[in-house]
């Protein structure tokens, strides 16, 4: 059965003459909201949720945490918290947005390789679920703050299991030599630490990551013998039986008609059979299962609108098409060359076939969003729409260039919502002090 992360573009997607997405009409949603516009499909986004639940629906110990940090806004976080998700978040800006949007922060587990004790202070104080324990100093640093409240806190403690995924070096997160998380010849170390010295901290398992943008599934097996395997020498060395493990997120999705990721059943299937391999191996009871899919929830729901403007075309070479957006609304191509698939959003029945090249406005020849796609012959004037753009593009969008950022709506049933608004020229300078000496 296919899920929704194996769909390139939003399910609700409908060509007529124009592009519709949600019910809504993309050029009348530009003519309403302006370019660049951030898209998300609701129903895509909460069909992606249901495919995670349904598929691991047979081990009821699963738990669905979504990475806030491939897309962290007060809406969606509220979409997420009513499909019954939890949040990993990574900052307090994540951590502060979540609870603003009315979620307990119990439901929260917050990972990050350098938490701050501001960082700390505010999780701990707000009844933070799980703090994923990093590293030496964080543990005690994560004491004090919870001896300031009182409290005790429950942690995982990240570790690097070795693994090696075929994904961008930059987004491998699982390897050894890594700036995240234990080093598992370390574990032993940290364990007698907390319990010896730090009794307000109570280990409740272990936790991992091993990459993004995943499309093996044997990568997510690997990962859970290696936890279970060392859960269980944890339980022979100390007699402390830890019944949580979380792998963390990496499920790809579909950027290009190439790829083919794994479905979340797929998926599912590797890391339930896994886990009752050991389960039976170690006649141990099912640990909970904690899972922290970003991408593969909010990538397909997304999608960028640009207006195309200016055109180049170099002799016998490249043509280029720019859009009013690019690397400040969409870094992915220029920092991981990541590939996109668009269309353009308008009525183009008359037109033939064009190979060209999308450029993105910003001041950097490496700005450029799709090299070499074929289109019907693009317009200035024209509206196109990148596919698969909900995952980490606003969410690491920057004002380059002192670009406004771009706005975003939520469409269902026919009906757009601004969920951000555009900047402004006043937001941009709205931090800005000139000093007296200068005025
Ligand atoms: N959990 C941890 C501890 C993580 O570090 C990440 C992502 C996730 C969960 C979610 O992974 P996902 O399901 O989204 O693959 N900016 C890069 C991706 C960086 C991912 C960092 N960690 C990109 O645009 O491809």
């Amino acid at each position: 059965m296919t899920t929704t992360n194996q769909f390139l573009k939003p399910i609700t997607f409908v060509k007529n003459k124009n592009i519709s997405v949600g019910g809504c009409d993309t050029v009348e949603l530009v003519e309403k909201y302006g370019t660049p516009l951030y898209v998300i499909d609701e129903a895509t986004l909460r069909q992606v949720c249901r495919d995670y639940k349904n598929a691991f629906k047979n081990y009821p110990h699963a738990k669905m945490m979504y990475a806030s940090k491939a897309l962290c806004t007060s809406a969606i976080s509220k979409i997420i918290d009513d499909e019954g998700f939890g949040f990993d978040a990574v900052s307090i800006g994540e951590l502060f947005t979540i609870l603003n949007s009315g979620i307990s922060l119990e439901k929260v587990l917050f990972n990050g390789n350098n938490k701050t004790e501001r960082e700390l202070d505010f999780a701990i104080k707000n009844n933070i679920g799980r703090i994923s324990v990093d590293n030496f100093a964080e543990v005690d640093l994560i004491s004090k703050v919870a001896g300031r409240y009182d409290k005790n806190v429950d942690v995982l403690l990240r570790v690097t299991p070795g693994i090696e995924c075929h994904t961008h070096e930059y987004i491998q997160t699982g390897q050894l030599d890594s700036k995240f998380g234990f080093d598992l010849s370390q574990v032993d170390d940290v364990i007698t630490k907390i319990t010896t010295e730090h009794q307000n901290i109570i280990i409740r398992g272990l936790h991992a990551h091993i990459g993004s943008q995943i499309f093996e599934p044997q990568c997510f097996h690997d990962e859970i013998d290696v936890l279970i395997q060392e859960i269980s020498r944890i339980d022979e060395k100390f007699g402390i039986l830890l019944d949580e493990i979380n792998i963390g997120g990496g499920l790809g999705v579909k950027y290009t008609e190439q790829d083919a990721p794994p479905s979340i059943n797929v998926i599912a299937n590797v890391i339930i059979e896994s886990l009752e391999k050991h389960i039976k191996k170690y006649n141990t009871e099912p640990p909970t299962l904690y899972l922290e899919p970003g991408r593969s929830i909010i990538s397909t729901s997304g999608v960028t609108l640009y207006t195309i403007g200016s055109m180049k075309q170099v002799p016998n070479m490249t043509k280029y098409v720019t859009v009013d957006g690019g690397m400040a609304d969409n870094p992915r191509p220029s920092m991981y060359q990541a590939e996109y698939l668009a269309e353009i959003a308008n009525d183009t029945s008359d037109r033939t076939l064009e190979k060209v090249t999308i450029a993105g406005k910003f001041c950097e020849s490496g700005d450029i969003l799709i090299k070499d796609i074929l289109l019907p012959s693009p317009q200035t004037g024209d509206i196109l729409c990148v596919f698969n753009t909900g995952a980490y593009n606003y969410s690491m969008s920057s004002n380059y260039n002192r670009a406004e950022k771009s706005a975003m709506v939520l469409v269902n049933n026919s009906q757009s919502d601004m969920i951000v608004k555009r900047e402004s020229l006043d937001d941009l300078i709205s931090h800005d002090i000139i000093p007296d000496r200068l005025k």
